[in-house]
């Protein structure tokens, strides 16, 4: 806890930005509601909108772990939350032999032959940590039903061990690129925030953020561009990510204004589109439109 009393929005967002992320107001306040009432906070957005970002930039403000659970097809109770040492078990139960049965059950079922995963290790941090389940939308729905207990009561049940619960509440921040439809129960049981792109004002203090030394012009420059190539008809939008490596790529080729170098524009634009049919779209003459309109 940095304070007692409940930091406002703007504290939220300074301490973002001293991270380098750079949050809205509405973010803001999703997390600030996250700190007040202690739930987990859905995070749903298109591909590189900056979801994954804000767990990373709240440990880094807290100062505190961040443990990730990546989420994928077929992930179940093993690797999210807990499983036996099967192997030191058997072992165990070899070198117990002769002993009596009750007794070497207790013995295997015991603390030190559990494996804990990310769902049960963020229960028993001493000091919360930041609990990222990052991608939720790609586990099955099933998944989801197990990790209702964990993300309304903070505990989890163990069969053979009992029930444990947190030591401190994790703040939980989940993810979703709403690949497919999250079930009520879950939902229910987070707050919600939307993150779409960032606007041009804030994309450009992104870059500012995270590219010291970039002018200042060139950055709102590029971030205009970026929300104009945005809005043409492309297969795969770019994220905030691309538009950081694209000026990352003209800083380091010398470019000071965007209307002055379209050729190394054109050139670059492999930072930004990621198929074959984005970069037949986006040709010289569409480019020249296109800066025409934010030089
Ligand atoms: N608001 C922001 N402030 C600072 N940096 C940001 C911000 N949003 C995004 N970024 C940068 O963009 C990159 C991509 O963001 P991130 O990985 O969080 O996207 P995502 O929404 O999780 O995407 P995906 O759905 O593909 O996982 C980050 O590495 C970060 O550097
Ligand atoms: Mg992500």
């Amino acid at each position: 806890m940095l304070d007692s009393q409940p930091p406002d929005r703007q504290t939220i967002a300074d301490r973002l930005a001293g991270v380098g992320y750079v949050a809205d107001g509405a973010l803001a306040t999703a997390l600030q509601l996250m700190d007040l009432l202690q739930r987990p906070l859905l995070i749903e957005g298109e591909a590189g909108v900056g979801k994954t970002e804000v767990a990373k930039a709240l440990a880094a403000v807290h100062d505190t772990r961040l443990i990730r659970l990546q989420c994928h097809e077929g992930l179940d109770r093993a690797d999210a939350l807990y499983e036996w040492n099967y192997q030191r078990q058997l072992l165990a139960i070899k070198t117990r032999e002769g002993l009596d049965a009750d007794e070497t059950e207790a013995h295997v079922f015991s603390e030190r032959y559990l494996l804990e995963r990310p769902l049960l290790a963020a229960i028993r941090q001493p000091v919360a940590p930041v609990l990222l389940i990052d991608e939720v939308d790609r586990a099955d729905e099933e998944f989801e039903a197990f990790m209702l207990e964990v993300l309304s009561d903070f505990q989890v049940s163990i069969p053979e061990l009992g029930t444990i619960t947190a030591t401190a509440i994790p703040r939980v921040v989940l993810t979703s690129n709403g690949t497919r439809e999250l079930s009520d129960a879950l939902r229910r049981r987070c707050l919600y925030h939307a993150l779409d792109f960032p606007d041009v004002e804030r994309e450009a203090r992104i870059l500012l953020a995270r590219l010291p030394g970039i002018d200042t012009t060139l950055a709102l420059q590029i971030a205009r561009l970026i929300e104009r190539i945005r809005k043409e008809e492309l297969t795969k939008t770019p994220g905030v990510a691309e538009t950081l490596d694209w000026a990352a790529a003209l800083v380091g080729l010398g470019v000071t204004r965007l209307d002055e170098a379209r050729e190394t524009v054109f050139e670059t634009l492999a930072c930004v589109l990621k198929t074959r049919e984005d970069r037949a779209r986006i040709g010289r003459e569409v480019v020249d439109r296109l800066i025409g309109k934010v030089a």
